[in-house]
Formats: structure tokens, C-alpha cells, sequence
């Protein structure tokens, strides 16, 4: 077993972040919108999903790599942008992008990233891929896409389904607010998380370093930059521009309506993310594997399909493929990892879904990932 026993599943590893990591640090990465009923959604749209085994079949070699836009990875779960990363555990968002190299699966850097993207970049480029959130001012998104050039990303992501900012009831509660500030709470919190703490001292408060150089100026107040610098509602038309200034693979995340994925086909986008945030923005919104369910054909010929919010085990990368994603990923598995074991966190998700990917295929009678299709899922509706 190449992971720690203490901690065989993502669930368990969830159930010890709890108590390893002050409440706002936890509660930010795990919380939801409104009631969370979205987030429970995106759960029970995985849990659904029936998959039929298929024995007599010789399943001593299973192969669970996967290929996207032209490059093998290891197998089909990437870590997907989470904003302010290094919150959760200090360092986290390089220690995941170290991880994600040598275990050859994507990393995919957020605009809100608390760590250089140059740095990121420089330590994992190969598996590298980076989340835009659009810039409202067009000469900051060229600027932020040249760096991204330049630093050697792979694929260009841009999350849609922010066109405004969240009102989470956890993070308001926490006083969790910009710049991060030093609350009784969560100075109370920091005091009884003392390794947490210390770890926070020594690598200093997080910030949104890849940004703060398009600030306008000292006396500009980082909530109302930060709420202000994203566009309400990316455009075609900026799309469009995107598409012009970035040659390689270009990704939509949070993108769930079939109408706008066709508009961007047209526009020459390569890939889907289908995501609702992990159930952070729309209490309302489809779960993600809803979504995945009823994209005509069309879709599927045209993009790449990938999907997100909701994925836990192996067994749901199992389930996705065989609905049509390709690929996979989750965003709190690796920040409930982070939270319950540090820096060892990352490995410990990498190999806990390396490990359960290649059984559930074995389980199913299936001796290659990439043969998951529709027919492998039984549910009597679909
Ligand atoms: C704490 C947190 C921060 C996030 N920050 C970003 C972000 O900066 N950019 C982005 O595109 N998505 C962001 N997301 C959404 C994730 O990329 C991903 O869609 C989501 O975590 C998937 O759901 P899951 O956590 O249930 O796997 C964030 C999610 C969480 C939990």
C-alpha cells in the first residue's frame, strides 16, 4: 500500500482535516452556497450511477492511463484551480503542483493563486495548466495570458461560472474578509491549531500575488480590487479575443448550458469542464453529472469533456468516464488531504484514487480505462 493506513479514503482524510485545521480554513475550502443542497446534489448525481461487472475476464493487468489534447497522464484525475490554496496549508499550492509532476497528472494554477504563477509554472510546467478568471480590463488579460505564455503553461482554463461573487454563509459567519484579518476568532483558532499556525507564520499571511501588480495603486482597497477585477459575465466576444492570444488547448469550466458550449465550438474552444464550483455559486444550478447526462452527441464529437464538483473515490472517475468525461477532477479531495496530513496530503490523495481507479476496473471486468463507455452503466433511465 503506497499510502498511509490511518487514512485509506478521501472521507477519512475529510474527518481528520476537521480537526487538524482551524474552523475558516476548513469551512472555506468545504462549505457551499445557501443551504448546500447543490453540493449534496453534485454527491448524489455520482452515487447514482450504477456500473454492471462483467467477469470471466483476466483482470491481473489493468492499464488506467488516460489522454488529453495529445498527452498521456497517468490516469484521468487532475486538481482543479482553488483559489487562496496556501489558507488551507501553507505551501499547498506548490507542494500539489510538485506532486501532480511526478505523479504525471494535471495541475491547473488559479488567477487567485496564492504562489507566483512563474513559480508554479517553473516547478511543474509540464503538467501545468492555468484557471483565468477574465480580467475586466483587456490590457491586464493580455498581460496576465503573455506571462502565462511565457512561464510555459500547458492549456488555458477560464472559469465562467463566477459572473459575480458568492455569498457563503460559512465564510461570513467565520468573518472570513480581504485583506485577511486577524479576528478574535481566528485568532482563537490559529492559537488552538498551533501547528497550523506556525506553519501560516513562517510561510506568511497568503495573498493573491499573481494580481496585486494590476492594483490601482496603495490607497485601492484589496476587497474592492479583487470584486472588481474579474468581469460580470465573460463575453463571446472576449472569448473571442482569448481564442486569438492563446494557441493552445483552451478549456471552459462552470459551463453547464448545451447552447453555450456549441457557441463556443464555433469559437474554436478545445475542452468542457463541466462544473457547478463544487456547488459554490448556485444553489439551484444541475449537478454536474446531470449536466454530463443530457449533453446531445454533438457535444461530445466536437470538445473535449471533462467534469468536476462531486468527484470523491475512484470509483466516481470510473463512473464519469464511462458517462463521457474523459477526465475527471476534484478540488476539495486534495485540500482535505493538505488539511489532514500536510504536505504528505498530496500523495496520500494521488495514490488513494491510483489505487482505487485501478480496482474498480479490475472489479468491473474492464482491462483499460479508456474502454468505459455508456454501455458499462445500467441504470434503467439513461
Ligand atoms: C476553496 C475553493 C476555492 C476555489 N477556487 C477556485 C478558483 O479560484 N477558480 C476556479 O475556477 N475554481 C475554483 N474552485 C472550484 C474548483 O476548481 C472545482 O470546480 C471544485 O472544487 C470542484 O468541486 P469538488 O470540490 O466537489 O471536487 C474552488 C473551489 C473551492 C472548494
Amino acid at each position: 500500500m503506497k499510502y498511509d493506513s490511518r487514512y485509506p479514503s478521501v472521507a477519512d482524510l475529510k474527518l481528520r482535516a476537521k480537526k487538524q485545521i482551524p474552523n475558516f480554513a476548513y469551512d472555506y475550502v468545504d462549505g457551499g452556497i445557501d443551504e448546500e443542497l447543490g453540493k449534496k446534489r453534485n454527491r448524489d448525481g455520482f452515487d447514482e450511477i450504477i456500473i454492471t461487472p462483467r467477469y470471466l475476464t483476466d483482470v491481473t493487468y489493468t492499464n488506467i492511463e488516460s489522454e488529453l489534447f495529445d498527452r498521456k497522464y497517468s490516469f484521468a484525475l487532475g486538481v482543479p484551480p482553488i483559489g487562496l490554496g496556501n489558507m488551507m496549508w501553507p505551501g499547498a499550492e506548490l507542494t500539489l503542483a510538485q506532486a501532480a509532476q511526478s505523479a504525471n497528472i494535471p495541475y491547473v494554477l488559479s488567477t487567485f493563486s496564492t504562489t507566483l504563477l512563474e513559480e508554479i509554472a517553473d516547478q511543474s510546467g509540464d503538467v501545468c495548466w492555468f484557471q483565468l478568471y477574465v480580467p475586466k480590463k483587456q490590457s491586464v488579460m493580455k498581460e496576465i495570458i503573455e506571462r502565462v505564455k511565457k512561464a510555459g503553461f500547458n492549456a488555458l482554463v477560464v472559469t465562467l461560472d463566477i459572473p459575480v461573487g458568492a455569498k457563503r454563509n460559512r465564510e461570513i459567519k467565520n468573518g472570513l474578509q480581504l485583506p485577511f484579518r486577524f479576528t478574535p476568532n481566528i485568532i482563537w483558532q490559529s492559537m488552538i491549531h498551533p501547528q497550523w499556525a506556525l506553519k501560516t507564520l513562517m510561510h506568511g499571511a497568503p495573498d493573491f500575488v499573481n494580481v496585486l501588480p494590476y492594483k490601482e495603486g496603495p490607497d485601492q482597497r484589496l476587497s474592492e480590487f479583487i470584486s472588481n477585477f474579474s468581469m460580470a459575465g465573460v463575453t463571446l466576444e472576449r472569448l473571442r479575443e482569448i481564442r486569438s492570444l492563446w494557441d493552445g488547448p483552451l478549456i471552459l469550466k462552470g459551463i453547464q448550458y448545451g447552447q453555450n458550449m456549441l457557441d463556443a465550438i464555433n469559437l474554436g474552444v478545445d475542452g468542457f469542464i463541466v462544473s457547478n464550483h463544487g456547488g459554490r455559486q448556485l444553489e439551484a444550478a444541475p449537478s454536474s453529472m446531470q449536466t454530463l447526462k443530457e449533453l446531445p452527441d454533438e457535444i461530445h464529437q466536437k470538445a473535449t469533456i471533462m467534469i468536476d464538483s462531486g468527484v470523491r473515490t475512484g470509483m466516481d472517475v470510473v463512473r464519469a468516464k464511462a458517462m463521457g468525461a474523459d477526465f475527471s477532477f476534484s478540488g476539495r479531495s486534495f485540500f482535505y488531504g493538505m488539511g489532514a496530513m500536510g504536505k504528505k496530503g498530496a500523495n496520500q490523495v494521488i495514490e488513494i484514487y491510483r489505487d482505487e481507479i485501478t480496482r474498480t476496473l479490475q472489479q468491473i471486468g474492464c482491462n483499460e480505462f479508456k474502454q468505459l463507455d455508456r454501455s458499462w452503466v445500467s441504470n434503467p433511465s439513461f
